[in-house]
């Protein structure tokens, strides 16, 4: 029996739009062994039942099941499509249909914006909290289709006559304003009737446009909120209309009083106009709206997912020792609180929203810095009423209850967690359970901070898309969930604020050029073009390339990655790179004492990240068949490559800064010529056990650590540091408590201490970056180089009696792909799992020995015992030597 178990649209399974060339994919399900694809057949249709078919391929003989663009099929815009493929196989097996997948296409040529930016004269506009905006409008025939479309400035919540049209938070998500704002659309066809009047609206709030981002800054991008909305009328006699947002909009204070995404949100229910956006509503006491033309470049349709809530925890009470009345949920998280509450008309409800207790186990909210977290609410008093702020978002666990009208139930306060919806499918499970909670605060650090932009902290007066947090952290990203429309949202905008010299901004959407930063001791130094920051515009790409096989990725960003290497060049000197304001190996333990900055010098840094980013883009020049580039940057890699030794190794070929980053990263980057490898990965090795058998690295130096061990025959090293519970290592802050990843190793330190209040978030994902070491070298998932996303893909393992049992799964474009493990006296197994229709290639260190092979060829070469296994699961049973 085959199947086939999801269909994607441009990446994206039932993708709500799709714009330029269709590229369809799905994953084959099914029982036994090495299940090849022979052919497709891909039907389009028009309505849900494929009653009728607007595309048919036919039997299609060919093996793809990933980016198949269908020849000859020119969607509508507009119009919304259904899918389905059936697939046979090698074994003469065929499919049934599978049909679960829609979209609707866009074809942003054709979209013409006639409709004008709408606010009620100022302060209205000005405000700080939120606004009640809507227009009534008349269904004058019977509707064919209706589509409404729409964006705001400032974060916004749809309305059609009473009803909210989405669950989607914080729309129309953030992007660099000022180059572009994302629409949404949706299908109102249903909701429409001939002859009747209707109303649109919405609730809008200040969000990132106009609310408090940075340190200091309000009104970053613009001076008032607005709202933009058009409806596109398809009568049945094919007539069409659109009603547009403009002078007859009306506008009125929403009961929230401030809406905000670091202070929170004031929420008076006394102020609610029941049925404010039906048809019926009075205009009295609402204003005129004032309009501004909309440029209608700058308004791009929404492709990816939002943001909206998940998971929902249920709170426990708790009294401090100093009295404070708490709720622990007991997972931080980036989240909202629902609660319901009986109280008399104007009774208030407050509290505020934080991470962590002190050493005391009291409230501790000085790591949030200026973010005050805070919900208030006033009753109106009509028995139980139940409120969710969803106009900003709190980084916590607890909440401090200042205020509550009568008895707090906790059962009626509860916490929902909010991130974009991506799909999570990475795990890593072991009989280690420090480990497999690790793996969970992993997780909820990425889901805490991939809230619409990749941001580095959910909680303090930051929540900014650090660009290099991003890059760290992209290479497990994309073995935890399918971040690929995620990531490419964001690119978007650092491809948009990338400098005219190539030069790239610390922070996408970035904020800090509306800034003066003389005042800042650290951002006066420079707000661009950092190593390992800005390579995000190299890295990134790459990545999701290598992942999900997509080559259009590098297609769109090969320019801007281009510019990025380029800048590093023309400011290079003999091919060391160094430039203004570098975080170099950020917060690195052999920091001097009170400071960010790690022991490895910039010069070092850069030109190793200078020449790791020009060796990926010349391989992104050979995938897109640009010779000529592929010969000059392949050049200039081997240039840089020759500075960097002869500037930094010693004549006996050792590293002439011996910090530990300095090694992992000329290590796990190979930038040291062969014949020095080994003794430059012994001297790490030393390094580390000199050192206490802990790490000293940074930002930088972290992620690379593990990998420059376990890929230079240092395995057991490496799971020795992975696996180290004193503090400093990963597993320290577990044994603490901690539900998320800390932003230092110490943020709480062992006497229950914090680390300076100033950078001390306990929800950041930049060392949870070591996630992907345990899935591309201790279970060894690794897409091919040269023939990225899976198809065929390496499974090499590097396992260990100290992680003796472990599961690790992931979800490549194929399917589900696994390793698994048991070890036992005096035999043991290892199990993979390959995805239909794709190819793994088994390698196996010398430490196994192979009793039974389960039908696998393994032959011997260069070390290693290697087999092709087709799709299915194969378990071999071995010997594995204990090593030390
Ligand atoms: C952020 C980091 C970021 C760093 C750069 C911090 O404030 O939280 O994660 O990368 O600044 O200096």
């Amino acid at each position: 029996m085959i199947s086939i178990s999801k269909i994607t649209v441009n990446g994206y399974e039932n993708s709500c739009f799709a714009e330029g060339r269709l590229q369809f994919g799905w994953q084959i399900a099914g029982d036994g062994r090495d299940i090849r694809q022979e052919a497709y057949q891909i039907q389009i249709g028009e309505v849900e039942d494929f009653s009728e078919i607007v595309w048919d391929t036919g039997r299609t003989e060919s093996s793809a099941s990933q980016f198949v663009e269908v020849t000859g099929f020119a969607p509508e815009h507009l119009k919304k499509y259904y899918v389905r493929v059936m697939v046979w196989d090698n074994r003469g097996q065929k499919s049934d249909w599978h049909s679960e997948c829609s979209f609707f296409y866009i074809c942003r040529e054709q979209f013409s914006w006639k409709a004008w930016w709408t606010a009620p004269a100022a302060p209205l506009a000005q405000t700080q909290g939120g606004l009640y905006i809507r227009k009534r409008f008349t269904v004058k025939g019977k509707i064919q289709k209706a589509v409404l479309t729409s964006a705001a400035q400032g974060i916004y919540q749809p309305y059609l006559d009473g009803k909210r049209i989405s669950d989607e938070l914080f729309l129309p998500g953030w992007t660099a304003y000022e180059n572009r704002i994302q629409y949404q659309i949706w299908d109102i066809t249903e909701d429409l009737k001939q002859g009747q009047e209707h109303m649109m609206g919405c609730i809008l709030a200040p969000g990132w446009y106009r609310g408090r981002l940075g340190e200091t800054g309000r009104g970053m991008y613009g001076e008032r909120i607005a709202w933009i909305a058009q409806i596109y009328l398809y009568y049945e006699d094919g007539q069409t209309e659109v009603i547009l947002t403009d002078q007859q909009c009306r506008c009125h204070q929403a009961p929230l009083l401030l809406a905000d995404l670091y202070d929170g949100e004031i929420y008076d229910a006394r102020l609610e106009i029941p049925g404010w956006c039906t048809p019926q509503a009075k205009d009295t006491g609402w204003t005129s709206a004032e309009t501004e033309a909309a440029e209608a470049e700058k308004l791009w349709p929404q492709k990816v997912q939002g943001v909206s809530q998940h998971e929902c925890f249920e709170g426990k009470e708790l009294y401090t020792p100093a009295g404070e009345h708490c709720i622990d949920f007991g997972q931080n998280m980036a989240g909202l609180v629902a609660f319901s509450v009986k109280g008399q008309p104007g009774d208030k409800v407050e509290f505020t929203c934080f991470e962590a207790l002190d050493r005391e186990g009291n409230v501790y909210t000085e790591n949030l810095r200026s973010a005050g977290q805070k919900i208030v609410y006033y009753c109106k008093g009509e028995g139980e009423e139940s409120y969710m702020p969803e106009f900003s978002y709190q980084g916590f666990r607890y909440i401090h209850i200042n205020s509550w009208p009568g008895e707090v139930l906790a059962d009626k306060i509860k916490a929902n967690a909010v991130y974009s919806d991506i799909p999570f499918y990475g795990t890593f499970t072991s009989d280690h359970p420090l480990v497999n909670r690790l793996m969970e605060n992993i997780k909820w650090s990425m889901k805490s901070n991939f809230v619409d932009v990749p941001t580095d902290c959910p909680q303090r007066d930051e929540r900014l898309g650090w660009t290099g947090d991003a890059q760290i952290f992209s290479e497990t990203a994309v073995y935890l969930a399918n971040v690929y429309g995620f990531f490419e949202k964001w690119l978007y905008d650092v491809a948009g604020e990338q400098l005219e010299d190539g030069g790239v901004p610390h922070i996408v959407p970035d904020i800090l050029r509306f800034e003066d930063q003389s005042g800042d001791w650290l951002l006066s130094q420079g707000t661009h073009s950092a190593a390992a920051w800005a390579d995000c515009m190299v890295l990134i790409p790459w990545r999701l390339y290598q992942y999900y096989g997509n080559k259009k990725i590098l297609e769109i960003f090969y320019d801007n990655m281009k510019r990025w290497i380029d800048f590093m060049w023309q400011h290079s000197k003999g091919y060391i790179w160094n430039y203004m304001l570098q975080f170099g190996d950020w917060l690195a333990l052999d920091a001097a004492e009170g400071s960010y900055f790690g022991a490895t010098p910039n010069d070092l840094t850069c030109t190793a990240y200078f020449a790791y980013s020009t060796g990926i883009f010349r391989k992104a020049a050979e995938a897109l068949g640009k010779e000529e580039d592929s010969r000059i940057y392949g050049q200039l890699y081997q240039d840089i490559c020759n500075a960097f030794c002869s500037h930094f190794l010693k004549l006996d070929g050792m590293l002439r800064i011996n910090t530990q980053t300095a090694l992992a990263m000329a290590l796990h980057f190979g930038l040291l010529p062969k014949e020095h490898v080994q003794k430059n990965a012994e001297e790490l090795r030393w390094r580390i056990r000199e050192n206490g058998d802990h790490m000293t690295t940074g930002f930088m130096g972290t992620p690379c650590i593990l990998a420059a061990l376990s890929e230079n025959g240092f395995t057991e090293d490496a799971y020795r540091l992975f696996l180290r519970e004193e503090y400093p290592s990963w597993l320290y802050q577990v044994k603490k408590g901690a539900t998320t990843v800390w932003e230092h190793l110490d943020g709480m330190k062992s006497d229950g201490t914090m680390w300076s209040s100033d950078m001390n978030s306990f929800n950041h994902y930049a060392y949870g970056a070591v996630a992907g070491w345990l899935f591309t070298q201790a279970a060894g998932i690794r897409s091919l180089e040269e023939a990225p996303g899976f198809k065929k893909f390496i499974m090499n393992p590097k396992l260990s009696w100290k992680l003796p049992q472990g599961e690790c799964r992931t979800e490549t474009p194929y399917g589900e792909t696994a390793v698994s493990w048991k070890f036992d006296l005096p035999d043991g197994w290892i199990r993979f799992q390959v995805p239909p229709n794709a190819e793994a290639e088994i390698l196996l260190g010398p430490e196994v020995h192979i009793k039974d092979t389960d039908g696998l060829q393994f032959c011997e070469k260069d070390g290693y015992l290697r087999a092709t296994a087709g799709s299915g699961i194969h378990t071999i049973t071995c010997e594995i030597n204990k090593m030390q």
